[in-house]
């Protein structure tokens, strides 16, 4: 069949707008009344009678092709969206959140009126729930907190024995007179009875263990913050005793512990961190998990710092006997005293010295 001009115009303006040569010749055909095929259009293209002007025409005609044609509608990759900024601002707003619902605080505040000096007394090391704890010294101890009305006491942790399943030693595990479980029971139950008497509490590595359990909730934090200030770390406090501003720094431990010197880690902290107010100085120092009471005293910055170490409720202990000491020693909660008329802060190795002293000093 031969081609008229006006046929081959009109398969040449076809396929250089990207109609294959099957497409084109259906046209063709329509509109021509003839009988063109994909060879015929073909043909045409390759003796030169139709020459394209579409260079990437194989291109185009991929996408013209007809019933062979894929188009997707929804593809996510086209219109998705990622923006850090905006990221940025609902972050924020999730950590407000998160904030907002913690039980730890780093700074604690709190005044006592007195017309006697107070005693502040160290409480680390407890261990509820080992066999090994003294209960009869806790019940002791107990009863003077709630009988001697100018005694208060801040907290420094290990408060519950804690070993849990999967803890390396089995026989610590089952050597425990109460499950972990009592022992939380029996810190509720004996905050109670002292809660009017608590300062602060701060945090325990015993305590801790809890979150190793997967999850990351410790009761023994959330039952501690219920009653009184909670240090999930290195806490300070700001104790006005009537006007007199007093500062303390508390964790149940500090970094960089000493052989030698029992209060090393302390005194490292207080030079490179101070610990009390903005980047000043505390005027005391404590902190409990070795269970050897120390205390210490020294000019540093032109004031006195004070300095003291726990001991704990848990004096029979088998891992202790192993790795530290043969020796069972006295229960001793190291005290400060907190002049009430000037400031003046005096440290004792045990609660009973500080009542002792105060008592010659008929202020009792
Ligand atoms: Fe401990
Ligand atoms: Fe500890």
């Amino acid at each position: 069949m031969r081609w008229s001009d006006v046929e081959l115009d009109r398969a040449q303006e076809l396929l250089d707008s990207g109609y294959s040569y099957a497409a084109a010749a259906d046209v063709l055909n329509d509109e021509f009344s003839t009988e063109r095929s994909y060879h015929s259009v073909r043909g045409a293209v390759r003796n030169g009678r139709i020459i394209l002007n579409n260079r990437n025409r194989d291109a185009t005609v991929r996408h013209t092709v007809r019933n062979s044609e894929l188009t997707h509608e929804d593809k996510k990759a086209e219109t998705r969206h990622f923006d850090w900024k905006e990221w940025s601002d609902e972050i924020k707003k999730i950590q407000k959140l998160k904030s907002s619902s913690d039980f730890s605080q780093q700074v604690a505040t709190a005044s006592i009126k007195s017309d006697k000096p107070i005693i502040i007394q160290f409480l680390g090391d407890l261990h509820f729930g080992s066999e090994g704890a003294d209960y009869k010294v806790l019940e002791e101890v107990t009863k003077r907190i709630q009988e001697v009305e100018n005694l208060y006491v801040v907290l420094l942790g290990d408060v519950v024995d804690n070993f849990f399943n999967g803890f390396r030693s089995a026989t610590a595990v089952f050597g425990q007179i109460m499950s972990p479980e009592e022992q939380v029971y029996f810190v509720e139950s004996w905050l109670k009875d002292i809660e009017p008497k608590l300062i602060a509490a701060t945090w325990g590595n015993h305590d801790a263990w809890y979150e190793l359990g997967g999850h990351g909730y410790n009761p023994i934090k959330v039952i501690q913050a219920k009653h009184c200030p909670y240090f999930d770390g290195i806490g300070r406090i700001f104790l006005s005793v009537n006007d007199i501003k007093y500062k303390m720094c508390v964790s149940h431990f500090f970094k960089g512990h000493s052989q030698w010197n029992p209060v090393h880690s302390m005194i490292r902290f207080s030079a490179l961190q101070g610990g009390g107010d903005n980047s000043g100085l505390a005027d005391i120092y404590a902190q409990g998990h070795i269970h050897e009471p120390a205390l210490h005293q020294q000019y540093m910055h032109g004031e006195i710092r004070t300095y003291l170490r726990c001991g704990s409720l848990k004096n029979d202990d088998g891992y202790a006997k192993r790795y530290f000491s043969p020796w069972k020693i006295k229960i001793d909660f190291p005290s400060v005293v907190l002049f009430n008329e000037s400031k003046h802060v005096v440290p004792f190795l045990t609660g009973e010295d500080a009542l002792m002293s105060l008592a010659c000093l008929d202020v009792k």
